[in-house]
């Protein structure tokens, strides 16, 4: 079924460059961009997308690290979007990510792994829900 998935670029991923060649890689598959800005993202903000990961070791450094740049935030849309984009980002540690993938050609650790995506279809709501008014997620239509 169609659905939706949050797809974040990264400081590192800004950094990097790459966040041409993500979107375009999502394009070219066939899904369909329904939102898209660039932010300096708060800290609060970063506490609720990253609640289930509070307490752990690396969490104060993650929250540090995301926060200390731009990212770039997205929404795209399309059939089984959310495993399909899990599968192109490659797994969550760069050094187990398949060539071909986005951590796998770009990313080397996991603390800078480039980009993030939501893991669930509860996830991908919640996250679209945090980071995006409903007004700024497009429901545009192919008339061409
Ligand atoms: P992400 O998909 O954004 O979800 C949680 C993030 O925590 C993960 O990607 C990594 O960027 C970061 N992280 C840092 N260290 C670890 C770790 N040991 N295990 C899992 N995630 C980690």
């Amino acid at each position: 079924a169609s659905e939706r998935t949050f797809i974040m670029i990264k400081p590192d991923g800004v950094q990097r460059g790459v966040v041409g060649d993500i979107i375009r890689r999502f394009e070219q598959r066939g899904y369909k961009l329904v939102a898209l800005k660039m932010l300096q993202p708060p800290k609060a903000l970063l506490e609720s997308h990253y609640e289930e990961h509070k307490g752990k070791k690396f969490y104060e450094p993650l929250l540090e690290y995301i926060g200390s740049g731009p990212v770039v935030a997205t929404v795209w849309e399309g059939v089984n979007v959310i495993t399909v984009g899990r599968k192109m980002l490659g797994a969550t540690d760069p050094a187990k990510s398949e060539p071909g993938t986005i951590r796998g050609d770009f990313g080397i650790v996991t603390g800078r792994n480039i980009v993030h995506g939501s893991d669930s279809e509860s996830a991908a709501k919640r996250e679209i829900g945090l980071w995006f008014r409903p007004e700024e997620v497009s429901d545009w239509k192919h008339t061409a």
